[in-house]
């Protein structure tokens, strides 16, 4: 993906935060390589070949095998400790981390051990003064209507202080219109004092968009883009102030746009969308966060008023506490 690098340092300085990145996309190729071979298993393709997809199918089936290599609660601390490590290189002062237990082979059941797996080496990273993290626990949309609920049901009588929102991601095109049939978890959550984000409008159209917030009551989506393709879907969004977390380099990888020229994130801006940059996946797709936003400040002409109104949206819209909110818009305010 070609970057503009000379404005990196001063993107990384950018206070910002990440709202939506997920821990399944953090794995560094080598690390990949390295699990495979202790467990004696060779590399789903080779090595040259590792990280090209031909789109999110193929993507998502990749995590299955990434994620499974991470089969001890060490590995799990490890991946969070590296990154929280990548926040702190990139400038990036808080994130809302998605994870999807889905993904984990080794974990299916313990929930509760994957999770405090992870807390550890949270916990860890901010003791050595690395940036905050809240993980958001994903449904995949293939999921049923009842495993969604009892995953809900599980988080709400845990109630785990790094646990801050429930998320659904995967594939909404394979999976059809699932708004409905998530409606009664999502409700649940929202009782529960769980925030709620939303992948819609990937491989979905505007109407998965639409009942994101609807049916779902998503505070965040996550991409949102193909809103676009529906005006009433973007008044919605503009009158209910819902922001979006967009992923332009993930879109070109993954084959949602050709281009950035065919990207709707400048239309959604200039129609008044609330929107942040993000990563989705970044060592797998081979991109940062301040990457993303050299990418398309380089590609759309975007000026520093700008930079600073989507690392706003992105700490305005992110699940951290309000004394880590004030700490980071005060910062933004002296970039
Ligand atoms: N899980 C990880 N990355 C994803 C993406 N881009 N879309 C849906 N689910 C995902
Ligand atoms: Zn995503």
């Amino acid at each position: 993906m070609p970057t503009s690098t000379s404005a990196l340092p001063r993107l990384i300085a950018l206070p910002k935060a990440e709202v939506h990145v997920h821990l399944e996309g953090t794995f560094e190729p080598a690390l990949l390589e390295r699990w495979a071979t202790e467990a004696g298993q060779r590399l789903p393709r080779p090595r040259d070949q590792l990280l090209q997809f031909s789109g999110l199918t193929d993507f998502l089936a990749f995590l299955d095998w990434a994620c499974g290599l991470a089969n001890t609660p060490e590995r799990l601390a490890s991946l969070a400790r590296a990154f929280s490590e990548r926040l702190a290189a990139d400038g990036t002062g808080y994130a809302d981390l998605i994870v999807n237990p889905t993904h984990w082979s080794a974990w299916h059941g313990k929930l509760r051990g994957f999770i405090d797996a992870l807390d550890a080496g949270f916990r860890e990273a901010e003791q050595m003064g690395l940036p905050k993290v809240g993980l958001c626990v994903s449904l995949l949309r293939t999921q049923s209507a009842d495993e969604a609920v009892e995953l809900v049901d599980l988080l709400s009588a845990w109630r785990h202080p790094r646990v801050v929102a429930l998320s659904v991601d995967g594939n909404e095109a394979t999976a059809g219109r699932t708004g409905p049939r998530f409606a009664e978890a999502f409700r649940r959550a929202g009782q529960a004092g769980l925030k709620r984000t939303v992948h819609a409008g990937e491989s979905s159209g505007p109407e998965g968009v639409r009942d994101a917030i609807e049916l779902l009551q998503a505070d965040r989506i996550d991409h949102g883009v193909r809103a676009i393709d529906d005006p009433s879907v973007v008044d919605l969004l503009v009158d209910k102030g819902i922001p979006l977390g967009v992923c332009p380099s993930s879109n070109l990888v993954l084959k949602v746009y050709p281009s950035l020229d065919a990207h709707p994130v400048e239309r959604l801006r200039a129609a008044g969308v609330r929107l942040s940059l993000n990563t989705d996946d970044p060592s797998l797709l081979g991109t940062s966060l301040p990457g993303e936003y050299a990418l398309c400040a380089t590609h759309f002409g975007w000026g520093d008023d700008v930079l600073r109104a989507l690392a706003q949206t992105s700490i305005a819209a992110s699940f951290a506490d309000t004394d880590t909110k004030a700490r980071l818009q005060a910062q933004l305010a002296s970039w």
